[in-house]
């Protein structure tokens, strides 16, 4: 995701546009770049890296008199960050400018027309389209010009656009957030309220479909399909900036468990077909032939990254029927690889940087295997030395905990899986349908549950965070996900929690049971079931305390269990998915009652770019 800002008023435009970007840096921070109207034209000003980078290039401008313009800090999801590809992007005659927040799903093809129309594109952004879409409709009124563009557009955006015409900014917003700013004699428009939270407390949020034509006394709100305007009330914020960073929540991390619909949604947006039943994954620079001759796939990650590649495993395995290897990068990188050019190794990091996983890339590729990676970071070092990456679009993830980036990961991972099923015959068209309407219909069915799920960890949680060990059971698709929730419970509340293969307990665990210690047992209906329901009972003959997961109405489990948390059925496949979000709840739940720093925990990176 990336962070925009439109400023029309009677205030200098430059620190305006600054300020509220580094109130916005939280949403990316890989590039950014500001645009303002001064005597008639329009003056464009960008930066790779940090915003700071951009803050010293407008060194002695901020005084500049004008009055109109528009700002973005950048996470790229096209094209690598650079200066290049910052927003924002002009039209051909520099008389039109936009900044855009979402993906354009079809922005090649648009590109393409818009090329044989004589149109020349200077970045490798998806954005970029939308300038000469709109200069292409540009016959002197912006607002019907950018009413127009968006018509053709498929995907999501939050976009501003701007003319050569003074205090004059129309916006438009589809699957991505929009919020205006209402001062005296000035309007604010914003992906996010921090970023003019500081002039202004009364905001008004645009909905899908609705676009908004700016100026100094007033806007406009229309529907972009039809023009027919739209009356909206003014809501006044009582957030303070701290917490609107969060957007009211109390910590990134718990920010970033609610953005999961969207981080899934925006994974997955672009890449799939029901009608076609099949997945798009062009990032896989790989023929046809070359992706048929793979023997076996190699996962190499840590951490949680790591537990998303154990899944992968079983995915791979039973719809592609390729032999899946998973190895920890900080063993793989040392021990003796039969790898070679028929194995597809996949290197998978939220940051891209890490240095175990690295180094295990650039083994396999020294040893002729293929790279594919999966990534969160566009222009990541992993990135830029695989052979083609599957970005995950789950927004930067500030919480050091990694949450949407995890169940983004799952996500790509699924896509992956359903990609090579495709192209070597593994998957029919008619599973592929059925496997991509699960994996769509995910994201609104979590947005839907997630408060009530929420609701119930807090209880579970207020029982239990005094406890000093915690057992995670799962079987099968859900080991994983067992060892994921163990490591979400140390990593932040410093409690010592493991995770389990259910059916290890007979080979040592179980001599642990007593009533002092809980144990989470993962149990959607599934092949292995029954199995993980004799784990269950094993556990409570022996006086433990069992707290599962199961499907809604799953009576059989909620009779044996000490407690039972319900969640809506779904596929096999997704449940790993949606199971993994209750376990992020009880985590940061427990962390919180704990009064630990979630976001921050003790000895832990972000990335650990070193051994
Ligand atoms: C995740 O909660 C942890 N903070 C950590 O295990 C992390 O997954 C690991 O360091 C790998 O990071 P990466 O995905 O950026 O490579």
């Amino acid at each position: 995701m990336c962070g925009i800002i439109g400023y029309v008023g009677h205030r200098r435009v430059i620190p305006v546009l600054l300020d509220g970007l580094k109130m916005l840096e939280y949403r990316g921070y890989d590039s950014a770049g500001i645009a303002y109207l001064k005597d008639g034209k329009i003056k464009v000003s960008r930066a790779e890296g940090k915003l700071e980078n951009l803050d010293l290039k407008l060194n002695g401008k901020r005084d500049e008199v004008s009055f109109t313009g528009l700002g973005h800090t950048r996470w790229a999801t096209h094209g690598v960050p650079n200066e290049r590809n910052a927003h924002p992007h002009t039209d051909c005659k520099n008389e039109l400018v936009v900044v855009h927040n979402g993906i354009i799903e079809n922005y090649f093809s648009l590109r393409e027309n818009l090329k044989a129309e004589g149109h020349e594109f200077r970045s490798d952004t998806d954005t970029e389209v939308l300038a000469h879409l709109i200069e292409k409709y540009f016959t002197g009124d912006l607002s019907e010009a950018v009413a127009r563009a968006v018509q053709e557009v498929e995907g999501s955006y939050a976009l501003a656009a701007m003319c050569t015409q003074d205090g004059v900014l129309v916006a438009a917003r589809y699957q991505s957030p929009l919020v205006l700013g209402l001062g005296e004699g000035e309007y604010f428009l914003a992906s996010d309220i921090p970023a003019f939270l500081r002039y202004t407390k009364d905001v008004m949020f645009l909905d899908d479909g609705e676009m908004v034509i700016v100026r100094r006394d007033g806007i406009q709100i229309k529907k972009a399909a039809t023009g027919e305007e739209v009356k909206k009330k003014a809501e006044r914020i009582t957030w303070d900036a701290a917490m609107a960073e969060k957007a009211g929540f109390k910590h990134f991390m718990l920010k970033e468990i609610y953005e999961q619909p969207q981080a899934i949604l925006n994974t997955v947006r672009g890449r799939v077909s029901v009608e076609e039943g099949e997945a798009y994954l062009p990032e896989i620079d790989l023929s046809e032939k070359e992706l048929k001759d793979i023997r076996r796939v190699m996962l190499v990650a840590c951490g949680t990254s790591w537990h998303a590649a154990l899944l992968a495993k079983y995915y791979l395995e039973k719809w592609v029927g390729l032999p899946t290897e998973v190895d920890l990068a900080s063993e793989f990188r040392y021990r003796s690889l039969l790898i070679g050019g028929d194995t597809l190794t996949v290197p998978i990091s939220q940051s891209g940087e890490t240095a175990d996983t690295l180094a295990g890339l650039r083994i396999a590729k020294e040893k002729g295997s293929k790279i594919i990676s999966i990534c969160n970071v566009v222009g990541s070092t992993v990135s830029r030395e695989s052979h083609g990456t599957i970005y995950t679009h789950a927004g930067p993830e500030i919480g050091v905990a990694s949450t949407k980036a995890f169940t983004s990961q799952l996500t790509a991972l699924y896509l992956l899986t359903i990609y090579l099923g495709r192209v070597r015959g593994a998957i029919s068209k008619e599973k592929a349908r059925l496997m991509i309407k699960d994996i769509i219909d995910l994201p609104p069915l979590l947005e839907d549950n997630i408060k009530n799920i929420h609701a119930a960890v807090k209880e579970l949680a207020l029982e239990f965070y005094k406890k000093r060990d915690f057992l995670y059971l799962g079987r099968n698709y859900m080991f994983p996900i067992a060892l994921e929730g163990a490591l979400k419970l140390k990593e932040i509340s410093y409690i010592h929690a493991e995770g389990y293969a259910a059916g290890e307990m007979k080979h040592g665990p179980i001599a642990l049971i007593d009533e002092a210690m809980p144990v989470v047992a993962l149990a959607p209906s599934s092949p292995v079931y029954d199995k993980v329901l004799s784990n269950v009972l094993e556990v409570v003959a022996r006086r433990g305390i069992v707290i599962t997961l199961a499907d809604e109405g799953d009576k059989k489990v909620a009779d044996i269990a000490t407690h039972t948390l319900f969640l809506p059925k779904v596929s096999e496949e997704m449940a790993p998915i949606l199971y993994t979000v209750p376990l992020q709840l009880l985590a940061y739940e427990i962390a919180v009652l704990r009064g630990c720093d979630v976001d921050q925990p003790r000895n832990l990176a972000k990335s650990v770019t070193v051994e």
